[in-house]
């Protein structure tokens, strides 16, 4: 009886450090993340830093939401949203406030067969040649908005969008972006944690406690 119990104990307190790993590495938004490595990238060669904006960060995930069929064999997006998408379809999507609209003075694309660390995802996808790295350093930007998702049995994909608008009052969201219902990927900006490729991660351990746990109590019998 005794024995019995402590099993149970065990195998309890084992879940509950499970879940407790599982929650603290899905913490957090990597589109978060990027958005602080670029800015790092950027302060280090004395230029400005850039607001991130949620409102960017959402329309940057509309983005890769409608490119997320379009990555070809090496690495790149071969997608080309039209201007009236980001009016007509991505702000509209995200309760971006029409009359807040901005320029968008750039933006940044790329996708890669699977998920990626913040940091790599920068180096290898994003910004691995001369054209991203000047558009990273042009000086009329003020803002930006990363989003990223990864496709089910697909790829991975990031954007990076650039604006030169007022800060803090462009690309203005409704409710402060309550509304958005933000049912896959991550965007910059956003106060939702949101896990960008753990999620495969956190449920192949689950799968693999569980399987450790039967076999335990298998064991047992
Ligand atoms: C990548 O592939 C696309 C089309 O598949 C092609 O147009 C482009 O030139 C390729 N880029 C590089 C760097 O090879
Ligand atoms: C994705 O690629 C397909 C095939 O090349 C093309 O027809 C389609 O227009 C592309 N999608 C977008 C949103 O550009
Ligand atoms: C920086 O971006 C602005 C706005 O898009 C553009 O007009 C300008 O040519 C860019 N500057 C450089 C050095 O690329
Ligand atoms: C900024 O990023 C580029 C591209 O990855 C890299 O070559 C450069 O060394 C970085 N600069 C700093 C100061 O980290
Ligand atoms: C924009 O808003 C952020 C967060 O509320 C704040 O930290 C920042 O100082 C503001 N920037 C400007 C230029 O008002």
């Amino acid at each position: 009886m005794g024995k019995k119990l402590f099993d149970c104990e065990w195998i309890f307190l084992c879940h509950l450090l499970l879940v407790a790993v599982v929650a603290a590495t899905n913490h957090g938004n990597a589109a978060n993340d990027l958005v602080d490595i670029i800015n790092k990238n950027r302060t280090a060669q004395k230029l400005p830093h850039l607001n991130n904006s949620p409102g960017l960060g959402c329309m940057a995930l509309q983005y890769v939401e409608l490119c997320r069929e379009n990555c070809t064999s090496n690495n790149t997006v071969n997608c080309k949203p039209s201007e009236d998408d980001f009016t007509e379809v991505f702000a509209p999507n995200c309760g971006v406030e029409l009359p807040t609209f901005s320029t968008i003075t750039g933006h940044i694309v790329g996708c890669q067969s699977k998920y990626l660390e913040p940091l790599l995802a920068f180096s290898h996808v994003l910004v691995k040649d001369h054209k991203s790295l000047s558009l990273l350093r042009n000086k009329s930007h003020t803002e930006m908005g990363v989003g990223m998702i990864g496709v089910h049995k697909g790829s991975f994909f990031w954007c990076i969008l650039f604006s030169s608008g007022k800060t803090n009052s462009t690309f203005v969201l409704e409710d402060h972006g309550i509304g958005i219902k933000q049912k896959k990927g991550c965007y910059s900006g956003s106060s939702i944690p949101c896990n960008g490729g753990q999620k495969l991660s956190a449920m192949i351990s689950i799968i693999i406690s569980i399987a450790f746990q039967l076999i335990y109590m298998l064991q047992q019998l």
